[in-house]
C-alpha cells in the first residue's frame, strides 16, 4: 500500500520488530481527515498481521504537532445527517483500537488537540516531549469531543480536570500531563523518537503472546468492574501457563540465561 498522509517503517531505524507510523501532513499540523483515517486503518492492520512486528510507535511529523485535531475544514462541509448516517468517528475505535491487539505507543511531539489528543489516548500509553500540549478545544468550535475525549480523558485524569479541560478548551502542558497521569513519561524534545523506539524495542523483545495478554488485562481494568477484571486477569494468566513461552521463560530463569520466544 502506498500512503500519502502517513509514512510507515518496519524494523524502524534498526529497531527489530518495531513499526514506526508517522502522521505526515505537517502543513495542516497533521490534522486527521478521512484519508488519514483510511491509511491509519491500513497501517495498523498491516502491523497487526505482520508476525515480525511486535510493537508500534505513532508520532507526528514536523516540529509543532502530533495532530491538531480532526480536520476542521473537512468537517465544516458536513451536515449532521452525514455525521450520523456515516457514524463518523466510529472507525477510530472499531478499526484501530479494537483490532490492534499488539502494543503501540503514542510519541507526542507537540500539539495533541481534539482528535489528536483522542488519538494519543487510544494508544496503550503516551510518551510526551517537553513541547507536548494536550487539549479538547472542541467547545470553541461549538461542538464537543467525538473520538473518545470526554470518556478516555475522564478515565485517565479524573472528572474534575477532564471537565475543566473540556469546558474551557485550555491546553495542558507536558509536565501537568505527567502529573495528571495522562502520559507515562516526559522526555526532552530531541530525545522523543529515540526514547519511544527504544521503549518499543524493549516491548518487542518480550514474549509476544504475553505482551498481548498484558495489554488485554490492563485494558480490562480500564473498561470493566474490578470483579470482572480480576476474572479476566486470572483466566488469561491460566491460559498463558499453557504456553511454550511460559515453559521457556521459567526454564531460562532457572538456568540463568535469556529466553528464546516462540510467541505461543
Ligand atoms: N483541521 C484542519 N486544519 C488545521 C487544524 C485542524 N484541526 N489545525 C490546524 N490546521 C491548519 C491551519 O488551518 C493552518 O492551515 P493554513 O496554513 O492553510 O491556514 C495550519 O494548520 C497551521 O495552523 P495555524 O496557522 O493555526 O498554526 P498556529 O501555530 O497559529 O496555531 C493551533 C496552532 C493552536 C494548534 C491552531 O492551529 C488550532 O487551534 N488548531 C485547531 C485545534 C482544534 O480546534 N482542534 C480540534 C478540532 S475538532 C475535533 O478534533 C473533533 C473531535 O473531537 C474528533
Amino acid at each position: 500500500m502506498t500512503y500519502e498522509t502517513i509514512t510507515v517503517e518496519t524494523d524502524a531505524q534498526g529497531s527489530k520488530g518495531v513499526t514506526l507510523i508517522t502522521l505526515n501532513r505537517p502543513k495542516a499540523l497533521n490534522a486527521l481527515n478521512s484519508q488519514v483515517l483510511d491509511e491509519l486503518i491500513e497501517a495498523f492492520a498491516a502491523y497487526q498481521s505482520d508476525a515480525s512486528q511486535l510493537c508500534a510507535v505513532l508520532t507526528g511529523s514536523g516540529e509543532k504537532a502530533f495532530a491538531a485535531g480532526a480536520d476542521i475544514k473537512e468537517m465544516s462541509e458536513k451536515e449532521a445527517a452525514d455525521f450520523y448516517l456515516d457514524d463518523f468517528f466510529a472507525p477510530w475505535t472499531s478499526e484501530i483500537v479494537k483490532k490492534t491487539r499488539k502494543p503501540w505507543i503514542a510519541a507526542v511531539n507537540g500539539f495533541a488537540l481534539g482528535g489528536g489528543c483522542e488519538l494519543a489516548m487510544m494508544a496503550d500509553f503516551i510518551i510526551a516531549s517537553e513541547n507536548a500540549k494536550f487539549g479538547q478545544p472542541e467547545i470553541n468550535l461549538g461542538v464537543a469531543p467525538g473520538m473518545g475525549g470526554s470518556q478516555r480523558l475522564t478515565k485517565a485524569i479524573g472528572k474534575s480536570k477532564a471537565m475543566e479541560m473540556c469546558l474551557t478548551g485550555r491546553m495542558m502542558g507536558a509536565e501537568e500531563a505527567e502529573r495528571s497521569n495522562l502520559v507515562a513519561r516526559v522526555v526532552p524534545h530531541d530525545d522523543l523518537l529515540a526514547d519511544a523506539l527504544k521503549t518499543a524495542a524493549t516491548i518487542a523483545s518480550k514474549p509476544p503472546m504475553a505482551a498481548i495478554a498484558n495489554k488485554e488485562m490492563v485494558n480490562a481494568a480500564f473498561e470493566t468492574s474490578l470483579d470482572q477484571g480480576l476474572i479476566v486477569e486470572r483466566r488469561i494468566f491460566q491460559i498463558l501457563a499453557a504456553s511454550e513461552d511460559k515453559a521457556e521463560g521459567m526454564a531460562a530463569f532457572v538456568e540463568k540465561r535469556e529466553g528464546k520466544w516462540k510467541g505461543r
